[in-house]
């Protein structure tokens, strides 16, 4: 089974609320969008690596560390944009591999139209950004891409999650870690009468990560 990270950090939680709530609008919400990114990237890098170097300050000569791995940053359009600027602000060496997937609303399985990656890997660690890990279909389609690419650390950096979704990737790819800030509680069933949220949204969730960053739906 893959290794999954469920942030308890308060700055986390306290911002995952505001995500959730309603009434946060676009300007808000992609606000929170990127600073929860921020400090997920954070929690997810712990392990990147370093190497030493020497490194003159203004009163002596040291060793301190400087990142020997080479970061891609893939978000999955389009709710995973916002979160590349925050996260690559604090790698800004880093990649941005753009991937293009939407779910056919009904059977809610990922169709690619966009994917610009070179023709040989450039990075030693890829991190997926996509806000909503729902039936997990475009994560693992996503991991699918990367690994025919060639890439050989992948980790999967999400803000909420389903259950549904949290197997389905971690089942497919065992070796690709998830980090997150929630998991909630279930996928909404097929309507059943008029009224009823579409098939396959994240409970209690945020909506739709999409539309709720760029003023859509
Ligand atoms: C959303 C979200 C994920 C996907 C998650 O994108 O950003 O990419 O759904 O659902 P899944 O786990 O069931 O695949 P969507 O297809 O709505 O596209 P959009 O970001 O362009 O609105
Ligand atoms: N995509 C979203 O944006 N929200 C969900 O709840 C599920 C998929």
């Amino acid at each position: 089974m893959a290794r999954v990270f469920l942030s308890k950090h308060p700055l986390i939680r306290h911002k995952v609320t505001l995500l959730r709530n309603v009434e946060t609008e676009p300007q808000e919400f992609r606000a929170l969008i990127r600073e929860v990114a921020i400090l997920l990237a954070y929690e997810a890098t712990v392990d990147l690596g370093v190497k030493e170097v020497s490194v003159q300050t203004p009163l002596t000569t040291t060793i301190d560390h400087e990142l020997t791995d080479r970061i891609g940053l893939v978000p999955i359009l389009r709710a995973g944009l916002g979160m590349v600027e925050g996260i690559w602000e604090m790698m800004p060496a880093a990649e941005v591999w753009h991937i293009g997937l939407y779910r056919d609303h009904q059977t809610l399985e990922p169709v690619q139209y966009y994917n610009k990656l070179p023709i040989h890997p450039t990075v030693q660690v890829c991190l997926i950004l996509d806000p909503m890990l729902a039936t997990g279909g475009s994560a693992v389609a996503t991991v699918d891409i990367l690994k025919r690419w060639g890439a050989k650390r992948i980790k999967f950096v999400g803000i909420i999650a389903a259950p549904e979704g949290v197997e389905r990737l971690s089942t497919a790819h065992p070796d690709v870690d998830i980090h997150l800030a929630a998991i909630d509680d279930h996928l909404t069933p097929e309507p059943s009468k008029p009224g009823d949220p579409p098939v396959g949204y994240i409970v209690p969730g945020l909506g739709d990560a999409g539309d709720r960053q760029f003023g859509t739906g």
